[in-house]
């Protein structure tokens, strides 16, 4: 028995913010963001919305897709670098919201891995025999953790949600994973106040501590390379090679690291989905929404073998090798 995405869905707020926008906001161009990064366009929240609004949404649609009900999810695991709090966990207050009163729920904190991270997760508790139906969800709303003064991190995030049910399938499914991290690196890309180590006062307030810090330098090379790494490892433990894999799905940071990446691996790009340029990078919601997008666009058919790829603070990264049962 596998476990496989019996249903997806994703949900966006409305409004988009521009290059152009952020011209006026900080020190920057539209020709630095695009060619930097790929990025054109990104969604940002209402002052009123957290994370746990965008993936209330992003589920009902997921399981509505599943041709199922709120009832009959298990478990939820919620993926978030914005959760709605520290505690109590996110993935609670969307049980509340979507009605899933028969579920278990958690967070799970892996950064822009995250989605990858729960994947894994609720595929085990599938294939274990514990859970039937579980609710996967990676739901951002960045734009309240980003520092608006500050032009290395502004240009870069994106709010949305997007959300899978995993269930026990016959064909097809979760193939196989990989999961990795390194501690020693915690520092290139963190949010350092309002934990308990660096709890927030006045001076952390004052320091904009409460905001998204990041080495872009570092991380950019740590990201080329477990792409590449965890990309070859994944296909090996299933016994496949890269030319099986039809699509890469890989988490939508920046288009150079994707394509020194795939330059890397030989791997065409027209086979690699990529959103980054309509939505940037939205941590732990951006495989999910790219993966819903590629399927509802008609590029992802049952059988397709498709490779998810994440990386992010931690440092974490990984990958899932699915085949694709919808
Ligand atoms: O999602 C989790 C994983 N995250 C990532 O993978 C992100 C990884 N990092 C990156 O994508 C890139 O490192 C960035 C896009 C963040 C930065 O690109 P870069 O090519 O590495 O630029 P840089 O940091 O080396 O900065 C180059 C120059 C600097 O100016 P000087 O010191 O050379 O005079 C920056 O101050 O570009 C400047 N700069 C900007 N200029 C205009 C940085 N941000 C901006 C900006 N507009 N928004």
């Amino acid at each position: 028995m596998r476990a496989g995405i019996i249903g997806i869905g994703s949900y966006m707020p409305d409004r988009i913010i521009s290059n152009w926008d952020l011209e006026k906001i900080v020190d920057t161009s539209n020709e630095w963001i695009s060619e930097r990064t790929g990025i054109s366009y990104r969604r940002k929240a209402e002052s009123d919305t957290c994370s746990s609004d965008l993936g209330a949404q992003a589920a009902m649609l997921a399981i509505k897709d599943a041709n199922l009900c709120p009832e009959d999810i298990d478990l939820i695991l919620l993926a978030s670098s914005s959760p709605d709090h520290i505690f109590p966990a996110t993935a609670c207050i969307i049980q509340s919201k979507i009605g899933a009163k028969n579920a278990a729920a958690f967070d799970i904190q892996a950064a822009c891995t995250g989605f990858i991270y729960a994947l894994t997760t609720a595929d085990q508790y599938i294939v274990g025999g514990l859970y039937k139906n579980i609710l996967v969800v990676g739901s951002e709303v960045l734009s309240k953790v980003t520092d608006w003064e500050d032009r290395n991190t502004c240009v870069l995030f994106g709010d949305g949600a997007g959300a899978v049910v995993l269930s026990n399938v016959k064909d097809g499914g979760v193939i196989s994973s990989v999961l990795g991290s390194d501690g020693s690196g915690s520092g290139l890309l963190e949010l350092p106040a309002g934990g308990s180590k660096e709890p927030a006062n006045f001076n952390t307030v004052k320091n904009r501590r409460h905001y998204i810090k990041m080495s872009g330098n570092e991380v950019f090379k740590f990201a080329v390379k477990v792409f590449e790494d965890c990309t070859k490892k994944v296909v090996k433990r299933a016994d496949l090679s890269l030319e099986d894999v039809d699509f890469i799905i890989p988490h939508q940071a920046n288009i150079r690291i994707i394509d020194a990446a795939i330059k890397r691996l030989k791997y065409p790009r027209e086979r690699v989905v990529l959103n980054l340029d309509k939505y940037g990078n939205m941590s732990a919601a951006s495989i999910p929404v790219a993966l819903n997008e590629a399927f509802r666009d008609g590029r992802i058919n049952k059988g397709h073998k498709i490779m998810l790829v994440g990386f992010g603070a931690g440092l974490t990264w990984g990958a899932n090798l699915i085949e694709w049962n919808l």
